[in-house]
Parts: C-alpha cells; sequence; structure tokens
C-alpha cells in the first residue's frame, strides 16, 4: 500500500470507529433500577448433580456451565439440558422493562440460549432467546446481533416493552434488534445455558453486574 492509500484507510478507520462510539447510548435513562439480592437468583441445573458442579458465584461473577449429555432441571421435565438464573421477584405483565448485564461466552460454547425473556402465548414459550451459534450472537437463529462474541465481555441490554409488544437489544450501548415481540400473560427474564440445537458438549456463559429496571411511568 502506499502512503496515501495507508492515510486513507486511517481516516475511514478513524471516523467509523467514532460514529460507532457516538452510537452508543444510556439505555437506562427514564428507568428505576429495582432492588436485587442473591435471592433473586434462582439457579436452574440438572436435578440430579450439586448446584456447584454447574454454577460458581466468585469475584462478582456468575459462571454457569452445562454438558449436553446432563440431565433436564426437574425430574419430569422434557427439556433440553440447562445451567440458567431465573431471575425471581420482577416477573412481569406490562408496563417496560430491562435486563442489563455483563456476558461473556468462551470460545467453543455453541448451540445454546445464553439469554431469554421468558414468556409467550403458544405455540411459544419465550418472547426473545439470545443464541451463540458457531461465532456470533443471535436473535434466535436469523439476526445476528454480535459476531466474533468469543472471549470478550460486551455490555447487554434488553429492553422489552410489552404494551407495544416490542423488544429492543443493544450491545454495548449499540442498538442492534429492535422488532415486535410476541404477545404473554407473565414474563421474566433468565441468563445461562440452555442447549439448543447441534450444541457443543460443553457449554458456558459468564454473568456479571445484572441489573432489572422498570421504566418509569
Ligand atoms: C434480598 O431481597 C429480598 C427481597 O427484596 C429481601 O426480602 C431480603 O431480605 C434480601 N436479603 C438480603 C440478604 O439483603
Ligand atoms: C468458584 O471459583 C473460584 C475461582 O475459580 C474458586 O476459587 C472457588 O473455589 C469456586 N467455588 C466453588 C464453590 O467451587
Amino acid at each position: 500500500m502506499n502512503s496515501t492509500c495507508t492515510y486513507l484507510v486511517f481516516c475511514i478507520s478513524l471516523v467509523f470507529l467514532l460514529a460507532m462510539r457516538c452510537e452508543a447510548i444510556d439505555t437506562t435513562i427514564g428507568f428505576v433500577s429495582q432492588p436485587l439480592n442473591q435471592s433473586n437468583f434462582d439457579i436452574q441445573k440438572p436435578y440430579d448433580v450439586p448446584l456447584e458442579q454447574r454454577y460458581n458465584f466468585s469475584d462478582g461473577v456468575h459462571k454457569l456451565w452445562v454438558l449436553k449429555t446432563d440431565k433436564p432441571h426437574s425430574r419430569n421435565s422434557k427439556t433440553s439440558p440447562r445451567s440458567e438464573i431465573r431471575i425471581r421477584g420482577y416477573d412481569y405483565s406490562s408496563g417496560v422493562w430491562q435486563f442489563e448485564a455483563y456476558g461473556y461466552v468462551p470460545c467453543g460454547t455453541t448451540g445454546v440460549s445464553v439469554m431469554q425473556v421468558f414468556g409467550s402465548n403458544p405455540p411459544y414459550a419465550t418472547t426473545t432467546m439470545l443464541i451463540v451459534k458457531d461465532t456470533s450472537l443471535y436473535y434466535y437463529t436469523r439476526t445476528v446481533i454480535l459476531s466474533n462474541l468469543y472471549n470478550k465481555w460486551f455490555r447487554l441490554n434488553v429492553i422489552h416493552d410489552v404494551d407495544q409488544k416490542n423488544v429492543k437489544v443493544y450491545i454495548d450501548g449499540v442498538l442492534r434488534y429492535d422488532r415486535a415481540g410476541r404477545l404473554g400473560k407473565s414474563h421474566y427474564f433468565k441468563c445461562g445455558v440452555y442447549s439448543q440445537k447441534e450444541g457443543s458438549f460443553y457449554m458456558e456463559s459468564r454473568w456479571r453486574d445484572i441489573r432489572i429496571f422498570k421504566r418509569h411511568d
């Protein structure tokens, strides 16, 4: 590359970086942070293994992992294996709610849901699922919301407007998804690992600074 070309590439990169920075917004303005402590984190894990074999909370980081061959979270369930934090105390059926957390997915984990807005009208069970497939994070399985996902922390904000039936997903403050959600009478947030199609043998995600917000009326 000659120097003019190098200079041009540099300028374009700079403009692009600045544009990206400008897009990042504080998604929590107008929202009220809800009190949370460990009692709000209900851990679901394979029913036949002790908690510490699928969950660790240390230095503020919730680490959850599961094996493809694990049992469901309850003896009578026919669902796929999961190790998930189910947020307790903030089930909702109206209003605008927001989940915020920093997430981390280690390389090798694939075919797994790492975050959910639970609850929907049948035939669906969820309004939102964020699914890791290969090296990207998807809204369900079609829309990429974060590529080159592995081995780095990202900030996730999911805003669910029940009355407007809308879901917005922000990664590091940048809007990556904004579309109609699904109906449903009762919702709550989850994060962790919930095995999906073509799941890797070992699946893991980490979460820190989990916060729940409700929009001011
Ligand atoms: C955690 O929060 C719950 C519900 O808000 C409350 O009843 C409980 O006392 C809190 N526990 C601690 C250890 O702060
Ligand atoms: C959780 O992980 C930390 C850091 O790796 C470790 O020191 C601690 O023993 C683990 N706790 C449990 C209950 O396994």
